[in-house]
């Protein structure tokens, strides 16, 4: 059975090392969305990874790994990433590919992302200056240049001559030469295509050949362009319906969707938090979860698990299972906090507003619950777990109206609990 795994809350919720714990069940991995905007973290015995463009499976010998047609790529940061695996002893030739309809990140889009940035002023998004959204932005307006324009370094020159001209009418005190732009493209073409596909028919042949396919998110629901805290949020859509549109392959083809959810709440960038502390206990669950980006270190805001978010996710994404992660970074707190509604003006809400009336007052509703003082840092069984940890999951499955199917309680691969009782434990043995 194919899985898509994704985020549930604001992003880095853990994806990463979820996928390369399940990776050893599939033959592929795809990333379908986003970009090297996304930091996906992998620890092996005590040696980091952090992936951003290429899917979290490759630390895996004879996986294939896809970057979709939805995701957004900067060959720059592509060869730096392949050339840091290979650093590292990971060969990527002949198991990666890339979709040759994925629209490509000019030099100059990160100098629009960040002028975008400037002119929003207090009302800015806190991007991650990657570029991101001018070039989906290039896409949508149907501008954009496809992995595929590189095959023809003529017919290139007319596409690219438009865009730095737009480009530099926006920004007005450099000017950008097209040749240079087209040199670079075409340069780049020469390293990349060789991995270049149609990525659609790639899945659809592995899927007829019995092979297993993931489906890898990157950021997370709430920050989906359509489903999340807009306008606080990415380019992309981050949830489920990003797997057909990214990868083009039909919704039949996903046979379960596992939400990853952290035991608290963090978010990096703008954008409204509910759940949000700001107080010694957000900065000791920052220290403790050692919550700064892996893409741009940046400190994430931390706060109490949301299960109004958790919950929407859930029905935005169908999601049948989630891998809650992160939980021994709550060991020793006294008590827990879970927001279980919210209170707008007073009155309380259960489901995730899509806006709020300006100068509405919106706060959490808390319940508390024990801590516990034994560790659950490393467990691998969940009778390991002490009882009021045990007791904590089973309230957020019924909060969030999710089965609880993994536990994370380590950023290593071992560090997991894959529970028997659960669905998450089926759809990876069939
Ligand atoms: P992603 O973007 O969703 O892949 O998540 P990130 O890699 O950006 O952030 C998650 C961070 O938490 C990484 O540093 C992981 O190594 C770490 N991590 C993942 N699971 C656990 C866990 O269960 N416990 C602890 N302490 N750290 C974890
Ligand atoms: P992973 O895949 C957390 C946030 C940025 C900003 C907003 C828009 O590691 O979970 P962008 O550069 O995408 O235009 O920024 O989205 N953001 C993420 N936050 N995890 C991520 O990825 C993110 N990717 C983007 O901080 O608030
Ligand atoms: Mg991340």
């Amino acid at each position: 059975m194919n899985i898509v795994v994704l985020g549930a809350q604001w992003g880095d919720e853990g994806k990463g090392k979820i996928v390369d714990l399940l990776t050893p069940n599939f033959s592929v991995v795809g990333r379908y969305q986003g970009g090297h905007n996304a930091g996906h973290t992998v620890y092996v015995r005590g040696q980091k990874y952090v992936l951003h463009l290429i899917p979290s499976g490759i630390l895996h010998p004879g996986v294939s790994c896809l970057i979709g047609n939805g995701v957004v790529v900067d060959p720059a940061a592509l060869f730096a990433e392949i050339d840091m695996l290979a650093g590292l002893g990971i060969d990527v030739e002949g198991r990666l590919f890339i979709s040759d309809r994925a629209h490509l990140i000019l030099p100059y889009h990160r100098e629009l992302d960040v002028l975008s940035e400037a002119r929003r002023g207090e009302r800015k998004i806190g991007t991650t200056s990657r570029g991101i959204g001018p070039a989906y932005e290039d896409k949508i307006g149907r501008r954009g240049v496809r992995l595929s324009d590189l095959h023809d370094a003529a017919g290139l020159v007319e596409l690219v001559r438009e865009n730095v001209h737009a480009r530099n009418q926006i920004i007005r005190d450099t000017h950008l030469d097209w040749q240079d732009v087209h040199a670079t493209l075409v340069a780049q073409g020469q390293r990349m295509l060789r991995w270049a596909v149609d990525g659609s028919l790639f899945l659809h042949q592995a899927m007829r050949e019995g092979r297993r396919v993931l489906f890898e998110g990157a950021q997370g629901t709430m920050l989906d362009i359509d489903h999340g805290t807009y306008p606080f949020v990415t380019s992309s859509n981050a949830s489920v319906g990003g797997v057909c549109t990214g990868l083009g392959v039909p919704p039949q083809a996903i046979g379960g969707v596992l939400g990853v959810a952290k035991a608290y709440a963090t978010r990096v960038g703008e954008g409204p938090f509910v759940t949000e502390l700001h107080d010694a206990l957000g900065e000791r669950l920052r220290e403790t979860g050692h919550e700064y980006g892996a893409s741009t270190g940046r400190p994430r805001r931390c706060g109490w698990y949301d299960a109004v978010a958790v919950r929407y996710a859930a029905r935005v994404n169908g999601i049948g299972a989630l891998a809650l992660t992160k939980l021994d970074v709550l060991d020793g707190l006294e008590t827990i906090n879970v927001a279980v509604a919210y209170r707008v003006d007073g009155r309380q809400v259960d489901e995730f507003p899509s806006a709020l009336p300006a100068g509405a007052t919106i706060e959490p509703v808390y319940e508390s619950w024990p801590g516990w003082t034994t560790p659950t840092k490393g467990a691998t069984q969940y009778d390991q777990l002490p009882a009021a940890a045990q007791r904590y999951i089973a309230r957020l499955e019924e909060v969030s109206g999710v089965p609880v199917g993994l536990v994370s309680t380590g950023s290593d691969r071992d560090e997991t609990i894959i529970r028997a009782d659960r669905p998450l434990a089926g759809w990876i043995s069939r």
